[in-house]
């Protein structure tokens, strides 16, 4: 049955959901109170990398994330169909690269259960190396290279699910600044600032970082704290020197197809403040030239930052509210929100309509944290 659905949230989260929702007959609106795309979203580095990014073992986020780089190739196809839109999609594969012989344990150990979840991975050493990635420092003792991993430009991806949304009829309202649920029992009303109400038979909750302000009125805690990532990327005016996305522990390097090498980020507890600092970008510079001595005498065109929604145990929360029926949750994705929105905008969709998705695990059940009172009882 269709129902009427308030996704709060306009970032990657609540536009996949509620492209997915309206895809499939529903009647949604995106209540969003900045811009859509204006926070981590689109502070992202793009990178589809479940591999690269999950190293201590296939747990159930691994799993979920896995779930979501098989359902990327055709979910990106259908957003760009049905928005019009041009975004860069593309199929790099990543190199995690170890410089010291213990590093290169490390990788073997990934490389074996990794292996076992659809990885054609291999460790590259010496001219093999070299070959993959020719700029690459010679201080580099080998690499393991996925080929399965991906990345997307996030900025024009989540313009392209914006109007992907509105040739939907997925009826956006941006710049709300403060919104208030009123009520949740016998329907959905959220009243903004201005004094406008907006009515559902459902509520997403899909705000990021800020989705814990619900705790309160849900009466749950949702221990969802903002971690600012600080990046930048360097404008290549001759040769492109990353030809892979190239991991190592302390960052990452994206080459972008408008000519740029995007690297990032650090991970600092700044609240909501999203600012940059000199010693943040020096960080990344000191480790960017250590892997790619030729962007030494380089200068980031471009910094930012933005905030990653980090969750006390990692694990996002996404699932209905046992305590509130009209409610679903789809929030705190961390460093992995771009790869997991197809995912997620699935598992949502089904929730909604009361359908099991197999990538489901109650390890996300956004009510696992327990009562909002138990949290000021300790
Ligand atoms: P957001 O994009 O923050 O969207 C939440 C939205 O909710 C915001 O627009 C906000 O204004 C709005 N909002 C807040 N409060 C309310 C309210 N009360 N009512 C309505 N709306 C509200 N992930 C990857 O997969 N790959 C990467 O390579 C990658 N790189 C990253 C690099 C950096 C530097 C950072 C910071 C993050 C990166 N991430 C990456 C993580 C990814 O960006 C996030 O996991 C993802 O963007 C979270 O999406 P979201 O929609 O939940 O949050
Ligand atoms: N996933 C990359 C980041 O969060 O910085």
């Amino acid at each position: 049955m269709a129902e009427t659905i308030i996704v709060l949230g306009g970032g990657i989260i609540g536009l996949s959901c509620a492209f997915e929702l309206q895809r499939r007959g529903h009647q949604v609106k995106v209540l969003e109170t900045r811009q859509c795309g204006g926070q981590a979203s689109g502070a992202a580095a793009g990178m589809l990398a479940p591999y690269s990014e999950n190293v201590e073992g296939p747990d159930e986020f691994f799993r979920l994330c896995h779930e979501s780089l098989r359902l990327y190739p055709a979910w990106q196809q259908t957003v760009r169909e049905i928005s019009g839109c041009d975004f860069e999609y593309t199929a790099s594969g990543s190199l995690y690269v170890a410089r010291h012989a213990a590093d290169l344990l490390v990788l073997e150990g990934r490389l074996l259960w990794q292996r076992e979840y659809g990885s054609s991975g291999s460790l590259v050493e010496g001219a093999e190396l070299q070959k993959l990635e020719p700029m690459l420092s010679g201080q580099m003792l080998a690499g393991l290279y996925t080929p399965e991993e991906s990345h997307v430009y996030a900025p024009d991806f989540v313009k392209a699910l914006e109007q992907g949304c509105r040739r939907l009829g997925v009826d956006i309202h941006e710049e709300l600044e403060q919104l208030e649920l009123m009520e949740f029992e016998q329907e959905v009303l959220v009243k903004a600032a201005d004094g406008r109400t907006f009515r559902s038979d459902r509520l997403l909750v899909c705000s990021g970082a800020w989705a814990q302000e619900l705790a309160e009125v849900l009466d749950i805690r949702i221990p969802i704290y903002p971690i600012r990532g600080q990046i930048c990327a360097y404008r290549m005016e001759a040769q492109q020197p990353v030809r892979h996305m190239v991991f190592g522990p302390q960052g990452y390097l994206v080459a972008k197809a408008n000519s740029t090498v995007v690297c990032g980020a650090s991970e600092d507890v700044a609240g909501y403040d999203t600012s940059v600092t000199e010693r943040g970008i020096e960080r990344l510079k000191k480790w960017n030239k250590q892997m790619f001595p030729h962007l030494e005498h380089l200068e980031p065109f471009h910094r930012w930052a933005g905030l990653r929604p980090a969750t006390q145990d990692g694990l996002p929360l996404i699932g209905k509210l046992a305590s509130a029926r009209r409610i679903v949750m789809a929030a705190g994705h961390y460093r992995n929100g771009i790869l997991l929105s197809p995912a997620t905008a699935m598992l949502a969709a089904d929730m909604i309509e009361g359908k099991e998705y197999p990538a489901f695990n109650e390890a996300f059940n956004p009510e696992r944290f327990g009562k909002a009172a138990s949290y000021y009882s300790f």
